[in-house]
This record gives C-alpha cells, structure tokens and sequence, in this order.
C-alpha cells in the first residue's frame, strides 16, 4: 500500500465521523479522516448549553423523522444508548438526566470531544485537518480526494459531513453533492429544529412579549406527519421558539398552522363558569392566574375573533357563550407561521441522502460499493433531547463495523 493510499476515508470529523472512523481503525483498518475546519467538532462543543445531551434513554425509531422510517431500526439495536453510556463511563465522564431521559455531562460537552479523540487515536486514525476537498472521484479501484493538503487514495469512503444547520461553524452540503454526483437520490433538505417565524406586521403585538415562556401543548403537521407534544414555549422578537416550537417545526410545513394549547391539562371552560357567578375580577386579572400578565392582556387585546373591549369586562358580566369561546381559543390557537428561522439558527437539517439507496445494517451504499453514508447527512431527523446524536453514534457505530480492509 502506497502512503497516501488508506482502506477508509472519512470526511467529516464530527459525531459520526470519528466514531466510524475510531471503530474501523481499532479493527486494524488504516484510516484517515479529513476534516475543513480549523476547530474539531464544534456542533459537539456548543451542544446542550455547552454539556452536550449526548444521548437518550428512551430512544426508539419512533423519534426520527425520515420518508423511509424503518432504516434507522437495525443501527439503533445494533448500538444502544446504554452502549453509549458504558463508552462515556469508560472516559471517567460524569453524567446526568436532566429531562425526559436526555443525558448530558456533568462537566463539558469537551469531554465528549475527548472521548472521541482518543477512541481515534486508539485506532491510529490519520488526520488531515483544516483539509478542504477540491475534488472527488472513483477510479477503477480507489476513491481519490484532491485535497488542500494532497493526493489521498482510499478504497472506501464514508460521508459523515452532517447537514447544513449553523453553516458558520462550517456546515455545508457537501454530503449532498457527493451522494448526487454517484448518482444517490437526496430527500430535499430543510431546516429543523428551528424558531418559527410570522408577518412582521402581524405579529408586532406578540413581538412585545419577546422573552414570556410557559408550558403549552403543540400540534402540527399533516396525515402521517402530524405530531403533538407537550413543552415549553418561548415568545420572540420575530416568533416562536422554545422546545415545543422546535419539535413541531421539524413536521411543520410552508403554508401549514400550527395549534398551540395555552392551558394544556386544564378544562378551562369549566373553571372560567364556575369562577363567573359574582366575580367582579377583570377578564385579564383571571387570566393573569393562568398566564404571566403581559400575555393575558397581550393575548386578550390582539388574538383574532375576541372581540374589542373584552379585557376590561368584569367576569361577572361576561356572557357564558364568550367564556367558552375564549376557552376554546386559549385550548386551540391556531396560527400560521410565514417560515423559519433558516439554518442559522436550526439544529438539525431535516431530510438528505435517501436511505433507500442505503443498505440499513452497514450504512454503504447499494449501488456504489465503498461509499457509505452517516450521521446526519442522511435522511433520518432526530427530535429534540439527544436523538440526534444516538444516531451520529450508531450510523457511525454500523459504518465502523462494516468497513473492510483492503
Ligand atoms: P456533524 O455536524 O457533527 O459533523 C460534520 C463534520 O463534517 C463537521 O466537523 C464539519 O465541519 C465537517 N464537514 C462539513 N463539510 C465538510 C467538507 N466539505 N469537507 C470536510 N469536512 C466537512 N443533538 C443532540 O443529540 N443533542 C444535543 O444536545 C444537540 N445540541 C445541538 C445544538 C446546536 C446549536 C446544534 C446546531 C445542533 C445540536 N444537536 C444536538 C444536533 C447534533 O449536533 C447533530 O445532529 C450531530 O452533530 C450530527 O453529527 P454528524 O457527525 O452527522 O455531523
């Protein structure tokens, strides 16, 4: 074998990538791995606030997104958050659950980094980093990288460059282009996990209360795709965030309303009819009970169909029909965002490869022979809370064990 010539290239040194790369190469495999950046797996570091949410404990194929739903299956029994977990206790990290089965490091999210690092070196995995691809191609036996940094000849290839959430950190679609160019089919890619927004005009009014949050219920999506959950929501300058808005957004559609539940786990009807006889309270001082002030009186004022003056009227007063339509409004706001935040500010990238054209248990790709695709350029979208990374780990984990030396 010649020196520049290698059993695997990777490109990509983030979740996916060094954990295919540190596994086929503590099999024996000479591997490199080629990386642009200048900083190593800067998603990782500012994951989880910092203290990366590095897996979850209740993780099931049933939280991913994908046109092709049964492909993550085998590679998630295959490789197990528990798994995971052994890995990071053998690195001595400490770690905690903080919400729903999301784990994340008691520390730093570098330690994670670390871990990965060294799993690499453990597997003598060659670097190639800050090393831009120029070009990329199949000759009869190898796949040969043009790169800033040279030549490099390998017979088997993985992808593992992510999707294009946070392009300042160096998110490209690099993976997209590769898998087209050999003639992968691609699932169109969109930013998920992402901030909502609406019409500047409309939502002025709601923009004021930039900074309320409170625990509400979602739904949003179509047929198949729709989907509900019950999270925290977050008022912006230009929409909607919080967890509950980034789990909807990744089954939102353009054009599509989501319905927010302002009162979830309450039969607000009920209790707005039994509090009228004789209440002299204002309309927004009940609601003030419910909600943070600002939203009461915001939400009162400005939410189509309630009509004007409604605020200042006593509850006493206020006719049975009106209490149960605003019930029913508070219950099921639907409103219609005008698009997303884009992949500045998204998480993930919903859609990629298509995992059709992949083989489910090694990640390589049926017709190409040598090319293998992980992590997140692929067309499996984790929810919110460590999803994500579950699967970088156990794409990578398949790919890692499925790679030959050659
Ligand atoms: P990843 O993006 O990790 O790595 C891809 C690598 O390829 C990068 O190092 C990139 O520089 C490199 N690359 C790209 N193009 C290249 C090219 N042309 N040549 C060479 N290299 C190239 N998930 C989760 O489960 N828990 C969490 O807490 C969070 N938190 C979180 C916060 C924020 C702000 C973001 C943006 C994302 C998260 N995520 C998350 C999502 C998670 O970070 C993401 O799904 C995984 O990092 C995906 O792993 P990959 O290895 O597929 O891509």
């Amino acid at each position: 074998m010649s020196a520049g010539r290698f059993d695997v290239a990777v490109i990509g040194a983030g979740a996916a990538g060094m954990m295919a790369a540190a596994v086929a190469g503590q099999r024996g495999l000479r591997v490199v791995l080629v990386e642009h950046a200048a900083k190593l797996a800067e998603k990782i570091r500012i994951s989880g606030g910092g203290r990366c949410n590095f897996t979850n404990i209740g993780t099931t194929p049933a939280n991913f997104l994908s046109q092709n739903p049964n492909f993550c299956r085998s590679a998630l029994a295959a490789y197990t958050p528990r798994d995971f977990i052994d890995l990071v206790e053998k690195h001595g990290i400490r770690w905690h659950e903080k919400h729903r089965g999301q784990l994340f490091c008691d520390d730093s999210s570098e330690s994670i980094i670390e871990l990965l690092k060294r799993e690499c070196d453990m597997g003598r995995v060659a670097w190639r980093m800050p090393c831009s691809v120029a070009e990329l191609e199949h000759d009869k036996t190898d796949f040969v990288l043009r790169t800033s940094l040279g030549e490099i000849r390998a017979a088997q290839l993985v992808l593992a460059c992510g999707g294009m959430a946070i392009p300042q950190l160096g998110a490209t679609d690099f993976a997209l282009k590769v898998a087209r160019q050999f003639g992968l089919k691609v699932v169109e890619p969109r930013p998920a996990l992402v901030p909502l927004t609406f019409d500047p005009e409309h939502w002025k009014a709601f923009g004021a209360l930039s900074g309320v949050a409170l625990e509400v219920g979602v739904t949003g999506g179509q047929g198949k795709g729709r989907a509900e959950f019950l999270e925290d929501l977050l008022f912006t300058h230009r929409g909607l965030s919080g967890p509950a808005i980034l789990q909807i957004s990744s089954f939102w559609n353009p054009g599509e309303p989501i319905t927010l539940d302002l009162a979830p786990g309450r039969d607000l009807e009920r209790e707005l009819l039994v509090a009228k006889p004789g209440n002299r309270q204002q309309l927004n001082s009940v609601l003030s009970d419910l909600w943070p002030r600002r939203l009461a009186e915001q939400w009162l004022s400005n939410v189509d169909g309630v009509e004007h003056g409604v605020t200042s009227l006593r509850m006493a007063d206020a006719p049975d029909r009106l209490l149960r339509r605003l019930a029913g409004q508070i219950h099921r706001w639907s409103l219609t965002p005008t698009g997303t935040a884009g992949y500045k500010k998204a998480e993930v990238m919903r859609g990629g490869v298509d995992t059709r054209g992949l083989d489910q248990k090694t990640m390589q790709a049926k017709a190409v022979p040598g090319l293998y695709i992980v992590g997140e350029a692929l067309d499996v979208t984790g929810w919110l809370g460590g999803y994500n990374f579950q699967w970088a780990w156990a794409s990578g984990m398949a790919c890692g064990r499925a790679l030959q030396a050659k």
